[in-house]
């Protein structure tokens, strides 16, 4: 067995069809820039179902298997906000001050500066589908002494442009091109239950920080990253043969918007 993958964990097979099948790669990706991030994300990994030969993203779970073993928990943050989601609208509102406050309220660490990251995060890989079942709490312990943190970033599938065709990607994008494609970008997640909606993903990191400037060196430290860090992780990627290739141009797509999205960050927050 590969040494990534352990013994009695619990893992995901993900695959997603047709024009969204790429975004196996986009979880794996997510993953391995966590790292030049320091975000915390479940592991992904490249894998075949060997059964259908079929590609998908292995990814590894918050508890241990078997199932009866588990002494953690996933719970959706939607599960804390059903009294609050207006009739008719499904999962909203949603929005950033009042995530805040569920996290307050059950006690979970550091919530500030966990939306902090969260966001730069999904504002650099293009991520549009944090809604209130994308992220959530691990709960450990027992009914009379629960304790909350707040899960790794999951589900990171709906990001880096993944359903952008092969054919669009064959000529590079001048920068024109790409500014256009990244201003069309949003969280999901809008300012507050006021302010819902989707809200483009430049303009919800500039009014957070701007509201909480002790935060800044958390954004500094996240846009340090080279271009040559994620050119290693595309280039990287786009050499296993599996079912779903990852191509070269996707690679060099997702390299530019990755530093078009780290400069646009440092020039609006002004760092
Ligand atoms: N690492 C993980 N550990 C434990 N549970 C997980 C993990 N990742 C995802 N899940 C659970 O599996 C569900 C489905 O995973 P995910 O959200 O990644 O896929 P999805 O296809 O986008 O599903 P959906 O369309 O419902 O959002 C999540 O809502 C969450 O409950
Ligand atoms: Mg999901």
């Amino acid at each position: 067995m590969p040494d990534f993958l352990r013994l009695n964990q619990g893992y995901l097979f993900k695959q997603a069809a047709g024009w969204q099948a790429q975004q196996m790669w986009c979880e794996v990706i997510a993953y391995e820039l966590s790292f030049l991030f320091n975000v915390a994300v479940p592991p992904a990994f490249v894998s075949i179902d060997s059964s259908s030969d079929q590609a998908g993203a292995l990814i590894e779970l918050f508890y241990p298997y078997p199932a009866a073993k588990r002494t953690i928990r996933l719970v959706h943050a939607a599960d804390f906000m059903q009294r609050n989601f207006a009739g008719g609208s499904k999962g909203r509102p949603h929005a950033l001050r009042e995530n805040l406050v569920i996290c307050r309220a059950l006690g979970a660490p550091d919530p500030l500066r966990w939306w902090a990251r969260a966001i730069l995060f999904d504002t650099l890989i293009g991520n549009t589908d944090r809604h209130s079942e994308n992220w959530g709490f691990l709960i450990e312990g027992t009914q009379d002494a629960r304790h909350f943190s707040l899960a790794p970033l999951y589900d990171n599938g709906t990001s880096l442009g993944y359903g952008t065709n092969d054919a669009k990607l064959a000529n590079r994008w001048d920068e024109r091109q790409m500014t256009a494609y990244l201003a069309k970008g949003h969280h999901d997640i809008g300012w507050s239950k006021n302010e819902d909606g989707p809200t483009p993903h430049l303009s919800l990191c500039v009014r957070f920080f701007t509201a909480n400037p002790g935060l800044m060196e958390i954004a500094a430290a996240m846009l340090t990253f080279t271009n040559e860090q994620v050119d290693e992780i595309v280039e990287w990627a786009a050499q296993f043969n599996v079912p779903v290739l990852f191509q070269f141009a996707r690679g060099r797509f997702i390299s530019d918007q990755l530093g078009a999205r780290r400069d646009a960050l440092r020039e609006a927050l002004k760092l």
